[in-house]
């Protein structure tokens, strides 16, 4: 979900639904804002749909307007995206609102009580029991802050709870446990929201907020507190982006802008961090005294991040020789891992804020784990949360399904794994040279293959748009690329799509084949000394001979290739670890084109959200 707060001499309206829109991403099941107007009224609206609806309902018939307001766009957790559902919740006869991202887990025994008591519920979420136990505690207290605070600790989950109630304009109170938010700091104004885009266009001066802590904003002050009461440190820092760079500007879509954006993506994660052939990365310092000492990694992450995590394992065991395991967040943590003092732990989140990916990085950290966060986001939980972090810097990525951001944490992986390997007296400036040249060199060749052949797989995508299966093979670095590009297709054309190692084909999956099944095939360079490129292609004439089409991504000058594929997208030469960062921008353009040939809205796939702040 997407959380917005705002007070200010402004118009809360425009404040609210501008930080809605640039946080669509976040959830667009339903959205909903409400506003304390100037004669202490407070006007709520709220509706299912994605904002839009909402909007289209407000120029009908407006709100009056205030300069308090709070609004919500809402992935729905419990209970289906209905208007009643929808966010914010009102009580005290109306006069309190209050919005929520996360998951109260004990909410059913909150909802009995509260149903002893008398209380009435209107919607099916856990989100109205927090506020009818804040208008609980108003009545008694009549500070909201105070209301909050004595609510917090009989809450048990994920939250950020924004409240605001009619007797206090110019106030509006968040809490946050584990669920994300920011506060943005204006002049005369101040913001609140699940991540900096909630008020980029106003200010870009924000205000991280820990955990268990309570922010009260007004127009000139912003106080924060722990659940006790107790004022804590607090950091301030500058937003890197304006909010230019996270607007469409002519393309037809986010996604589109951003695959072209994912040349600049790896040369802004590589600039300034390779010099004189060393890595010099000095947010890495706190984790450097270890480095030479750790002798094991373990990645953990989700969904496309999951995936660069894997490319990352082969580069810092080729140049670092450390063991790596990739994880999938919520896989790791609910078995019994083996961690030490020795392991490093590298979460890769776009978002900084996947609520499994944010649990399993805790659980490592009390196991006595060494924690790296490779994110995006400034002001984001998981980097908090860690002892290093690794900025990526894709610049903000807005359509939900991710692009950019995929190339750039591999890019940043790579750079993780030089460091450790010069840590480790395996690289010398010498031996690293030919790495950073062919990391150096690849914004300009992405940039030719996103030139050279994204009208070519237009066309492809548009003849395959009734298609309903199609299947990804890739070997060695090539693997993690065949499941990317898999996972872009369901994601965003929800076609059946599986992404196989090509090695694994013959043991089950060649049973798929039949005549006419799309086949993507990732193939290897011929160039390199125990190249898989024969086994590849032997592949491709075993699925061949069963009736699949094959699309091949092959390097320039590939002959061998030619005869047994069916259409072959070039890509150019580049050594054997950067070749994946190449041909996975083919298999964006082609879920996004297969996506728009079937009329979807590729930046917002259905059920999907970018940032997925639930377990
Ligand atoms: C969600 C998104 C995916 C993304 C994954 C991990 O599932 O829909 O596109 O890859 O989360 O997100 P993160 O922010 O942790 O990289």
């Amino acid at each position: 979900c997407g959380i917005v707060g705002y007070v200010g001499p402004g118009s809360s309206l425009d404040v609210l639904i501008g930080g809605l829109r640039r946080q669509e991403y976040r959830g667009y099941d339903s959205a909903g804002v409400a506003i304390l107007d100037e004669s202490g009224e407070l006007g709520m609206r709220k509706r299912a749909g994605k904002l839009k609806t909402l909007t289209d309902d407000l120029d009908t018939t407006p709100l009056p307007d205030g300069r308090t307001g709070i609004g919500h766009t809402r992935w729905a957790t419990h209970g289906g995206p209905t208007d009643v559902n929808a966010h914010p919740h009102l009580a005290d006869g109306g006069r309190l609102a209050l919005i929520h991202n996360g998951i109260i887990e004990n909410f059913a025994e909150l909802k009995a009580e509260l149903l002893e008591a008398g209380e009435t519920f209107l919607s099916e979420t856990d989100t109205e029991v927090a506020a009818l136990l804040v208008a609980r505690e108003y009545r008694e207290v009549r500070d909201l802050t105070e209301a909050l605070r004595r609510v917090v600790d009989r809450l048990e989950g994920a939250f950020t709870l924004l409240a605001v109630h009619a007797d206090q304009p110019g106030v509006v109170v968040g809490a946050r446990r584990n669920s994300p938010l920011v506060i943005g700091l204006g002049e005369g104004e101040n913001f609140l929201g699940s991540d900096v885009a909630a008020f980029v266009e106003h200010t870009r001066h924000a205000m991280e907020i820990g955990q268990d802590q309570i922010v009260t904003i007004r127009p000139d002050s912003v106080v924060v507190t722990d659940f006790e009461g107790a004022p804590v440190e607090t950091r301030e820092f500058e937003i890197a982006w304006d909010a230019s760079a996270a607007e469409k500007g002519g393309w037809p879509s986010f996604m589109k802008k951003e695959i072209s954006e994912e040349p600049e993506a790896i040369a802004n994660t590589l600039r300034g961090r390779l010099v004189d052939g060393r890595t010099v990365i000095p947010e890495l310092e706190p984790l450097e005294p270890v480095f030479a000492d750790i002798d094991r990694v373990v990645v953990l992450a989700c969904g496309t991040a999951y995936y660069a995590g894997m490319l990352g394992k082969y580069a810092i065991e080729a140049w670092a020789r450390i063991p790596v395991d990739v994880e999938l967040s919520h896989e790791f943590r609910y078995r019994e891992p083996v961690l030490s003092e020795r392991t490093l732990v590298v979460s890769v989140s776009q978002s900084g804020e996947t609520m499994d990916t944010l649990m399993a990085v805790k659980y490592a950290s009390a196991a006595g784990a060494r924690t790296l966060s490779i994110c995006n986001v400034q002001g984001a939980t998981i980097p908090r949360e860690s002892d290093a972090i690794l900025y990526t810097h894709a610049g903000p990525e807005v359509a939900v399904a991710s692009t950019k951001a995929f190339v750039a944490q591999a890019t940043a992986l790579y750079l993780l794994a030089l460091k450790l390997g010069e840590s480790r007296g395996l690289l010398t400036p010498e031996s690293a040279e030919p790495l950073i040249d062919e990391l150096t060199s690849l914004p300009e060749k992405l940039q030719s293959v996103i030139a050279d052949s994204s009208e070519r797989i237009a066309e492809l995508a548009k003849w395959s748009a009734d298609t309903q299966s199609v299947l990804f093979l890739g070997r060695n670095v090539g693997y993690p690329i065949a499941l990317e590009g898999a996972l872009k297709l369901k994601e965003l054309a929800y076609i059946h799509a599986e992404g196989f190692a090509a090695g694994e084909l013959k043991h089950g999956p060649i049973a798929l084949i039949e005549p006419g099944q799309l086949v993507f095939v990732v193939v290897p360079s011929p160039r390199h000394t125990g190249s898989l490129h024969p086994k590849v292609v032997s592949n491709i004439q075993e699925i061949r001979a069963r009736g699949a089409r094959v699309i091949a991504i092959a390097e320039l000058g590939d002959a061998a290739v030619v005869s047994s594929a069916d259409e072959v997208i070039r890509i150019p030469l580049a050594g054997p670890m950067f070749e994946p960062l190449l041909a996975v921008a083919p298999l964006h353009v082609f879920g996004m084109e297969l996506a728009a040939a079937k009329g979807l809205d590729v930046d917002q796939p259905r059920n999907l959200a970018k940032s997925v702040t639930v377990e």
